[in-house]
């Protein structure tokens, strides 16, 4: 059993918890995730392992409501438990030292890339850090972005914070204004990983994505998570889940992401005609 702490909304349907998980804490590394089940008949689901304080002995995990298992997760209460929690799973980030780096967080993708933003700080990178989201509203972790960044960049969808416009569009003016960089790290929606991949691969710029397709046992057994980068087949829950962007099939990865829409709006209509 794992006690929830803490359930801060963040903007409408997403929501910050913070886990009293020990032994997790003690190991976790940036980049690495959880997978957690709400009850004993709960489906399995991966969540990005967004912050860790060996001190206390706590996680944060930051996820939206999208569909069944998040939108029971978003559901408890601090002081409530759920059935298991279970990492550090994946592979921590390859991370630099001593360079530029942007790292790009899109929505949801903001909170994973806060803990790769601050240890590549730690390890004496100027991190320049873009954030977008649709609105305002929905922009997370400002502050905590800003704190670990030399320079913080924001973009709105409908222009109600920063720039009107795509984290892309702003990585580009980055690029044309002749800035060096060493490496970019973006994670998000795949449409804008992809998005910030164009952008980058012209000019060969080094690019890492966090990938997230549907994992299941998320230890490498399954194959569920499979993904292609360049010619070879990777399981993103052993092998990443962070891969060069350059060479990952993006189409493929929404397509697999797909797979169980129909099991998932049945889920989910199940769930609310129970709770009638
Ligand atoms: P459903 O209606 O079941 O699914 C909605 C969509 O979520 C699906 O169409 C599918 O694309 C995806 N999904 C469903 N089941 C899984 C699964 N078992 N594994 C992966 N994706 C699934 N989301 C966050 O909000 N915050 C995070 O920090 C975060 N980190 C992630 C890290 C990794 C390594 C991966 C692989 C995914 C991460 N996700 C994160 C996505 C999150 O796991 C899904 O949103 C969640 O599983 C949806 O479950 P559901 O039952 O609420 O929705
Ligand atoms: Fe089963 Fe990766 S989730 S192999
Ligand atoms: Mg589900």
């Amino acid at each position: 059993m794992s006690l929830i702490l803490e359930n801060k909304v963040l903007a409408p349907s997403i929501h910050e918890f913070l886990m009293e998980a020990p032994e997790i804490a003690r190991k976790a590394e940036p980049g690495q995730f959880v997978v957690l089940r709400i009850n004993e008949k709960g489906e399995r689901i991966p969540l990005t392992i967004a912050d860790y304080d060996r001190g206390e002995g706590t996680v944060t995990i930051v996820f939206q409501e999208v569909g069944k298992t998040t939108g029971q997760l978003g559901q408890l209460k601090a002081g409530d438990k759920i059935s298991n929690l279970i990492g550090p799973l994946g592979r921590p980030s390859p991370l630099i030292e001593g360079g530029t780096v942007v790292c790009i967080g899109g929505g949801l993708g903001i909170a994973p890339i806060y803990p790769i933003a601050a240890s590549l700080k730690a390890k004496g990178n100027r991190v320049i850090s873009i954030i977008g989201a649709r609105n305002r509203e929905l922009l997370i972790w400002e502050e905590r972005m800003r704190k670990v960044s030399a320079e913080l960049r924001i973009t709105t969808d409908d222009g109600s914070s920063g720039r009107q416009g795509f984290v892309s569009d702003e990585l580009r003016d980055l690029m044309d204004k002749g800035n060096k960089i060493d490496l970019v790290f973006a994670i998000g929606p795949v449409v804008m990983m992809r998005a910030v991949c164009e952008v980058t691969r012209p000019g060969k710029l080094r690019t890492l994505v966090s990938l997230n397709p549907i994992m299941v046992d998320a230890t490498g057994m399954c194959g569920c998570c499979r993904v292609s980068v360049g010619k070879e087949t990777k399981f993103a829950c052993v092998d990443g889940p962070d891969f060069d962007g350059h060479k990952v099939n993006f189409e493929e990865l929404i397509a697999r992401q797909r797979i169980y829409l129909k099991e998932e709006k049945i889920a989910v209509e199940r769930c609310s005609r129970r709770a009638e």
